[in-house]
């Protein structure tokens, strides 16, 4: 099984809000998300993820549901534990719904979701999504204690946080790279798909492709940035052609 990729098109929103927050229906409201997903789509890319943010920084609901209906890929819808994000959920039905933090001031989510502190409230939400037949992944920091939680809500998948690996520096990367690999084998051995993503990019993927077990990566501002460069259908076919690497899949 190749190690698939989720690309993560919020931040083609954010530059259209750069600009046009104010008039996001004007034709002249640039660039277009739904454009996005299809060019991920062509470039090879296995699913989308959005984030419709409390805020509304970046998605709109509107883009989430044109998103949801024009283009044919698989859908994980990124959110946090909120009535609202839930009702949302509800009615987008996408393939897939990831829970996360989410704090106003944050620039992108920062850390995973502590299962253990919010376990009533975040096991009531994977139940109310499943049910719906919305497949739930709980994005969260490579620790025992946080998988173990993860298993009791019954969500199918987690995502596990990278983002202090692609900080860290010198011997660190190593030490968050074992960290990595050993909640992996965990979560495989606890019967859930193990998926992984936060602050990868063309350069830090390699040393990603040494942790076992993973089924899908997120990936979403390294993709755009490059998007810049060369254009975004080749910069998602050039992620999954250093993706094709991976050996370790389960
Ligand atoms: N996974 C989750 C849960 C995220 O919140 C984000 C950022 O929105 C990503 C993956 C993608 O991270 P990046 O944009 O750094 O590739």
């Amino acid at each position: 099984m190749p190690l698939l990729l989720g690309v993560n098109i919020d931040h083609i929103a954010t530059l259209r809000q750069a600009r046009y927050s104010g008039s996001v229906d004007s034709p002249n409201a640039e660039p277009c998300p739904v454009q996005g997903g299809h060019d991920a789509l062509a470039g090879g890319a296995d699913s989308l993820t959005i984030h419709v943010r409390g805020d509304r920084r970046h998605m709109q609901d509107a883009d989430a549901f044109r998103i949801r209906a024009e283009v044919p890929l698989p859908l994980n819808f990124e959110m946090g534990v909120t009535e609202e994000m839930i009702g949302i959920a509800l009615k987008l039905k996408p393939d897939f719904a990831c829970l996360v933090p989410e704090t106003r001031q944050e620039i992108s989510t920062e850390g995973g979701l502590d299962v253990c502190a919010g376990f009533e409230k975040i096991h009531e939400a994977v139940t109310r999504l499943q049910a719906a037949g919305i497949r739930v992944s709980l994005f969260v920091d490579p620790d025992p204690a946080q998988l173990e939680a993860s298993v009791k809500t019954g969500a199918a998948m987690i995502e596990l946080h990278t983002g202090c690996f692609a900080n860290a520096l010198g011997n660190d990367v190593d030490t968050e790279l074992a960290r990595l690999s050993a909640a992996a084998r965990l979560g495989h051995a606890s019967g859930l798909q193990v998926n992984a993503g936060h602050g990868l990019n063309y350069h830090n993927l390699s040393r990603i492709l040494t942790v076992p077990h993973l089924t899908e990566l997120n990936i979403g501002h390294s993709i755009v940035a490059r998007a810049i460069r060369i254009g975004f259908t080749p910069a998602v076919r050039e992620m999954k052609a250093l993706m094709a690497a991976y050996t370790l899949a389960s």
